[in-house]
């Protein structure tokens, strides 16, 4: 049976972009699969949450976790700073991870343009970290949007790198995975290329969004002036709108929208009244599980009590060989 890990970074409610490039095929390998699903925390601290809000973000993407589908009894669901195993491996790969490398990475790149002013070392090792949750389980699958990718191939590269420095064949290779199919990119609503958090809240509509919110981020999202001829090329805000329709709506809606688009007949508020219409229908159960699970404090911390033993117990085992393979011995 294969091993598959996977997390998500504690920065609150959970995006379409989330859930359609991670949280839904997470609730299907559930099934077949030994799986460890974990709220990255110490991830979020890169970018430095008060600590008000460091344990809200947490719980609402514990409630959004639980209220997707994850099982606690199939999958084992934890929060990423219950496991201090992570940060011992996290050290361990650290001395043989090379600023070169680790500078070169694009996420690290992106943010120093973004947040010059903190450029911080748990974002230049950010990837390491990444690197120790998943080879920490010993895992070979991840599923992943297409921004991780790059992360991927480093966790491959700490991971061969441990094997071959010390002459085992300990860690397995971990591929990003998306049921053969390419990974995907969820684009935002405000014209950007990616649905994302650190984007504003108008450039992502999430799982725990309201109707009346849902509507008004989706009549606010960038369009142009309208095509004046046929076959010309859409412009990325209106290309965004197609790629989310094509996910949220049936294939005659698309099509019918489409077919206007071509004709140039096209009425862009129409067609964002039946995008937010369809995106309602789509997350209408999701947000009354989330409503649900939010007040069932009782049942979250039994889900992340019993999470963290049984993540514990595998992290202990890896971290255990791992300082035997390193060559640390007791007195
Ligand atoms: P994060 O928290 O940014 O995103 C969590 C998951 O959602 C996917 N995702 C998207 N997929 C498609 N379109 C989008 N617009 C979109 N936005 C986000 C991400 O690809 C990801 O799968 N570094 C990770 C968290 C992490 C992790 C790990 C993941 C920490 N340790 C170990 C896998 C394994 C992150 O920041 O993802």
């Amino acid at each position: 049976m294969d091993i598959v890990v996977s997390g998500i970074r504690s920065t609150g409610n959970l995006h379409l972009g989330n859930y359609f490039g991670a949280l839904r095929n997470f609730v299907k390998m559930q099934e077949t699969n030994t799986c460890f699903f974990f709220i990255a925390d110490y991830h979020s601290l890169t970018t430095h949450p008060h600590p008000d809000d460091l344990h809200g973000n947490v719980k609402k993407a514990l409630v959004d976790f639980l209220a997707s589908g994850l099982n606690p009894e199939k999958a084992t669901l934890y929060i990423q700073s219950d496991l201090p195993e992570v940060a011992e491996l996290y050290l361990l790969l650290n001395m043989n991870a090379y600023l070169g490398e680790l500078e070169r990475c694009t996420s690290f790149k992106e943010k120093i343009r973004t947040q010059p002013e903190n450029i911080n070392a748990g974002l230049l090792t950010y990837p390491t970290l990444m690197a120790a949750d998943i080879i920490l389980h010993r895992a070979h699958k991840v599923p992943v949007g297409k921004d991780q990718e790059q992360h991927l191939e480093m966790t491959r590269t700490f991971a061969n790198r441990f094997n071959r420095i010390y002459g085992v064949d300990y860690f397995p290779e971990p591929v990003a995975f998306n049921f053969g199919e390419d990974l995907i990119k969820i684009p935002g609503l405000d014209g950007s290329m990616k649905m994302s958090k650190s984007e504003g809240d108008m450039n992502a509509i999430y799982l725990a969004d309201s109707p009346e919110v849902i509507r008004k981020k989706v009549m606010r999202a960038v369009t142009d002036t309208g095509p004046t001829a046929p076959g010309q090329p859409r412009s990325q805000g209106v290309e965004n709108l197609f790629s989310l329709m094509k996910i949220m709506s049936t294939p005659e809606t698309l099509s019918y929208f489409e077919e206007a688009y071509q004709q140039c007949t096209i009425r862009y508020g129409d067609m964002k009244k039946q995008l937010a219409e369809d995106v309602i229908r789509f997350t209408a159960p999701f947000t009354a599980r989330i409503n649900q699970l939010q007040a069932d404090a009782p049942y979250l911390s039994r889900v992340v009590k019993q999470g963290a033993d049984k993540a514990r117990e595998s992290a202990a085992k890896t971290i255990h060989e791992v300082r035997e393979i390193i060559g640390f011995k007791k007195f």
